[in-house]
Order: structure tokens, then C-alpha cells, then sequence
């Protein structure tokens, strides 16, 4: 018999060694108790979180949680179903008019996450026959959706508009076309040049979908994200986005104003075959949502984090993911995965979390530290963050 987990032997390999240097596992720290949107309790020690998804900091708005509470009151703790069989409740049409209002878009569709609406979107509108031209280092999700669809996969290297333009010119004129890009991609933390890369697809042929799960809330006038930013959204025929971010729950959506929309409703399996979200959730994120509209403040606040952050650790002699802060997201490189790992755990030590990535998820086979600012961050805590990685980066050999 053929063992079928030894093709995970390397990987069981690299954990091994890894925790034989001594170092504490990075990929299973438990938050024992979480005491704001940037503190938690970590190895019985008061740590600040600066490797969370939760840009805008709404986990623990007051107006959220009440919402939860009200609807788990309301209306119990899960719907037990599909949306269409029992599982469309009130709050699942609420949370899509709040979506339609936030991005302006006339039609607006709730997954269980955001993985589940790119695996869903895009199998299901690009077929057999058809071609997906996409960036080499779109998320896990956007890549699992092109493989459970029929449709001819075209990747081009990363935000490179002329390589993006000659493979469009490759495809047969009359074919289907779907151009796939992210606003922000998640672990440099660079933004797309959305508006050149849009500008050619449509002249192209093609249609166009945007994955804003890192900038919904932050990036653009309105925190619709870099196309708005960009002034293109109304060129993109299907945004992506997730609630695990800066909504702060859980869930995903495709927002369009294509007339037949709907019909998805229908024919996309990852939204047919599986359970919607408990009404609580759905509850935390209308109304997150609906704050989301009017957070100029903290987008504003968001912003003086990054730039301060950015400027601070590449002072400090750190190699980053970008030149300039272009998100929430402060990528800082490690020379290998054993000194990623042991700085991690200085940080750790020192009462700071990031995140440790490492290839595949990573380009170029990098291994990052991964910063993740939120609108909650003070700027004291800023300061003391610059001030940790100061002292672990010294303690790990790394400046
Ligand atoms: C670009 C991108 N798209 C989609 C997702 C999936 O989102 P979710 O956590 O809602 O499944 C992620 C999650 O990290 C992401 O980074």
C-alpha cells in the first residue's frame, strides 16, 4: 500500500526541524482571551496584535456586538440550511442591501466566506471554452476557483501590465474572457495598477473581476477599495469581498451590475450546496457595514498608522515588501525561514504579534513577517511596535 500523506513528508520534515531549533510554533498560537481589536492575551502575556485581518477595528463596536446579540435572541443560532431551501433569512437580504449601498452596485450576493465566493464566482461564470487571465499571485482562493471550473487558465507575472496585454492578444478574439486581479495583494501589501490593466481587458474583450478583500473599508474616498480609488469601479463587473477583514466577522460577497446577475443564485454550487451564515453574523455585518460608510475618520487614522509604521521599521535597516506604504499591510523580509521563525518569537516575547509567512503562500519563495495595521491602533502603540521590532530584530541577528 502507498502511504497517501507521503507527499506531505517535506512539509512534516520543516515543521520538525523547525521546532527541534527550539523556536515555539508559529502556526499555533491560541488567544487565550482577545481584550480589544489590537490587544489579547497570548501565553498568559498582554500582546499586541499587529497580524490581524481586522483593518477598521469594528470586532468590538458596541452597535456591532448588539446586533449579534439581538439576532441570536431573535432568531436562534444558525439557519440549518442552504439560501435556497430555509436558509435565506431577513438579515441575509439586509446584509446584501447593505452592500448594494456601500458599493453603489445593483446586485449584491453572500457566501458563507470569501473563499467560497471566488471558488463560486468564478467556476461558475467562466466555463469550458472560455479563458481566465490572472495574476500569478492571486490568493489560494482565486486559484481554486479557476481549477473547479472548465475554463482555460492564463497567468501573467505579478502587476505586469505589458505580460497581462500580450497574453489578452493571444486569445482567441470571439473567446470568453475573465481578467481576475486583486486591489491589494495580501503579503507584500502592494496595490494593483488597476486602472491600465482594466483599460486594457476592456479593450480587450474582456470582463473584469476585483478582489478587495485587504482594502474594503480603508482604500477609496468611500473604503470601496482600490478601483474607487483608482476611479475605474465602474468599470469592474464583479467585486469580490470578504467579512473576515474590515467588516470583522466572517462570510464573503460579489457585488455586479451585470442585468443577470441573479441567475447565480442558481447555478453557483459553492453558494447552492452549502449552509448560509448564522444570523448573528449577518446581523454584526449590516450593520458593520453600514458604519463602514462613514469612517472617514478612521480610514484617515489607518493611513498615519501605515505611514508611520513603514517609515519607522525601514529606518530601523528592515528589507520591505514595498518602497513606499501602499495598504494596511507592512511586509517585512526575512532572510530565511529559521531567522523569520526566531524573530517571530522574539517579537512573541516581547508582546507583539505578526504574522510569520512562508512559502507557498509567499511570492519568490519569501519568508515574511507580515504587519497588519487596524484604525484602533494608537499611536503610542505604533511607537512601541517600532520599538519591539527594534530589540528582537538586534536579539535575531537580523539588523
Ligand atoms: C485576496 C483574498 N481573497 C479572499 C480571501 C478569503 O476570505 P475569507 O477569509 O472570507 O475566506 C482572502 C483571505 O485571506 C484573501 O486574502
Amino acid at each position: 500500500m502507498t502511504d497517501l500523506f507521503s507527499k506531505f513528508d517535506d512539509i512534516i520534515e520543516m515543521r520538525r526541524a523547525l521546532l527541534a531549533s527550539g523556536v515555539e510554533d508559529p502556526f499555533s498560537l491560541v488567544m487565550e482571551r482577545v481584550l480589544s481589536p489590537t490587544v489579547a492575551v497570548c501565553n498568559g502575556r498582554e500582546t499586541i496584535l499587529v497580524g490581524t485581518y481586522n483593518y477598521m477595528g469594528m470586532t468590538f463596536d458596541p452597535d456591532v456586538i448588539a446586533a449579534g446579540k439581538e439576532a441570536l435572541d431573535l432568531y436562534g443560532s444558525g439557519t440549518t440550511g442552504s439560501r435556497v431551501l430555509n436558509g435565506t433569512y431577513s438579515g441575509h437580504r439586509e446584509v446584501e442591501q447593505a452592500l448594494r449601498e456601500f458599493y453603489a452596485m445593483d446586485h449584491a450576493m453572500v457566501f458563507s466566506t470569501g473563499y467560497q465566493a471566488n471558488l463560486g464566482i468564478i467556476s461558475t461564470i467562466a466555463g469550458k471554452g472560455d479563458y481566465i487571465v490572472l495574476d500569478i499571485d492571486s490568493h489560494a482562493s482565486i486559484w481554486d476557483g479557476c481549477k473547479l471550473g472548465d475554463a482555460e487558465v492564463v497567468p501573467f507575472k505579478h502587476n505586469d501590465i505589458e505580460a497581462m496585454e500580450k497574453r489578452l492578444k493571444r486569445i482567441p478574439e470571439d473567446a470568453g474572457k475573465l481578467v481576475i486581479l486583486e486591489g491589494v495583494y495580501s503579503m507584500m501589501g502592494d496595490i494593483a495598477p488597476l486602472k491600465e490593466m482594466i483599460a486594457i481587458a476592456k479593450a480587450n474583450g474582456a470582463m473584469v473581476l476585483v478582489d478587495e478583500a485587504h482594502s474594503m473599508g480603508f482604500i477609496g474616498p468611500n473604503g470601496r477599495g482600490v478601483a474607487e480609488d483608482q476611479g475605474v469601479l465602474d468599470q469592474v463587473d464583479f467585486v469580490i469581498g470578504t467579512f473576515s477583514k474590515s467588516v470583522g466577522t466572517v462570510g464573503g460577497f460579489c457585488v455586479s451590475n451585470h442585468p443577470k446577475f441573479e441567475v447565480m443564485r442558481l447555478v453557483c454550487r459553492p453558494y447552492v450546496f452549502t449552509a448560509s451564515l448564522p444570523p448573528s453574523v449577518v446581523a454584526t455585518a449590516a450593520t458593520s457595514i453600514r458604519k463602514l460608510m462613514h469612517g472617514h475618520n478612521k480610514r484617515q487614522h489607518l493611513w498615519e498608522n501605515s505611514r508611520t509604521l513603514h517609515a519607522g521599521i525601514k529606518a530601523l535597516g528592515f528589507k520591505l515588501g514595498t518602497q513606499t506604504p501602499q495598504s494596511a499591510i507592512i511586509a517585512v523580509i526575512m532572510p530565511d525561514l529559521e531567522r523569520g521563525a526566531a524573530m517571530w518569537e522574539a517579537l512573541l516575547h516581547e508582546g507583539l504579534y505578526v504574522n510569520l509567512a512562508r512559502p507557498p503562500a509567499t511570492p519568490a519563495n519569501m519568508t515574511l513577517l507580515r504587519c497588519s495595521l487596524c484604525a484602533e491602533h494608537t499611536a503610542d502603540q505604533v511607537e512601541r511596535i517600532i520599538g519591539i521590532f527594534e530589540r528582537a530584530g538586534k536579539a535575531a541577528g537580523i539588523i
